[in-house]
């Protein structure tokens, strides 16, 4: 199997931004933009309060919503968390595991994105689990262990049958939300190594299959580079998903 025959996934995510309001303001707005529009799909992962707005408003429509995280466990004392279940009966379609603000300023560990993870598939999700290094990690010189661990310890316990349902996002962490985006040799180069674990974890046709997408920075200027990159399937997309023009030519360039 080659790139054409994989899926490919331009996904937003909108982080702490919007209202339900605007939520469905800005759906009424992407949707006749990116009708038709089926070389790709089409998901944009919003806060939990905009989901019920976020799903209300693409009904017929082309485009996906996703969550931007779930708890590991299926129900109980958790305060302020949100369970598989949940999102699933909401309409949610994904769910983002694992971003590095969430291990950054939430104390999320490989071992918590193992069991986000696994709540997400259990519940008929998609899951797009992120995973990248630090300026300091590259630096010195450890991109290839750092993501290969984190996508070991995520994937623990996970079937090669679930693994279907499962996206890899790769965010270089000095990539996000920077301006400073990889450029198209480096993030081919990590997207293929991670190709490469999951051949080790899971053999070449799984490897062949998964979907891996880019992200940091992505935006409408450099998107069709880094997506015209044979290991890069897609984009996972922060600041410019919240502009619907800019997403637009991000799908678009994904035909
Ligand atoms: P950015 O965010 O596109 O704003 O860099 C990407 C992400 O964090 O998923």
């Amino acid at each position: 199997m080659n790139k054409a025959k994989r899926a490919a996934v331009i996904a937003g995510n909108w982080k702490m931004n919007m209202t339900p309001s605007q939520t469905t303001a800005f759906m009424n707005e992407l949707a006749p933009k990116v009708a038709g529009l089926d070389g790709c799909k089409i998901v944009l992962c919003v806060p939990f309060v905009d989901i019920a707005a976020a799903v209300e408003a693409t009904k017929g429509t082309n485009i996906e919503i996703g969550a931007e995280n779930v708890h590991m466990e299926a129900k109980g004392a958790y305060t302020g968390e949100i369970s598989g279940a949940m999102l699933a009966e909401c309409g949610v379609k994904y769910v983002i595991v694992g971003h590095s603000e969430r291990r950054q300023y939430f104390a999320e560990t490989d071992v918590t994105v193992n069991g986000r993870t696994k709540a997400g598939l259990a519940n008929g999700l998609k899951v797009i689990l992120c995973v990248g290094e630090t300026l300091t990690e590259r630096e010195q010189g450890v991109t290839y262990e750092t993501v290969a661990r984190q996508t070991k310890v995520a994937l623990l316990g996970v079937s090669a049958e679930d693994l279907r349902n499962v996206i890899i996002a790769y965010e270089p962490v000095w990539a996000i939300g920077t301006g400073v985006t990889a450029t198209s040799a480096q993030a081919e180069e990590v997207c293929g190594q991670i190709r490469g674990v999951i051949a080790d974890l899971y053999g070449a046709e799984a490897a062949e299959a998964i979907t891996i997408q880019y992200g940091g920075s992505m935006n409408a200027k450099n998107a069709a580079e880094l997506l015209s990159m044979e290991n890069i399937d897609g984009g996972l997309i922060g600041g410019a998903s919240l502009k619907s023009d800019d997403f637009t030519v991000i799908v678009k360039a994904a035909q």
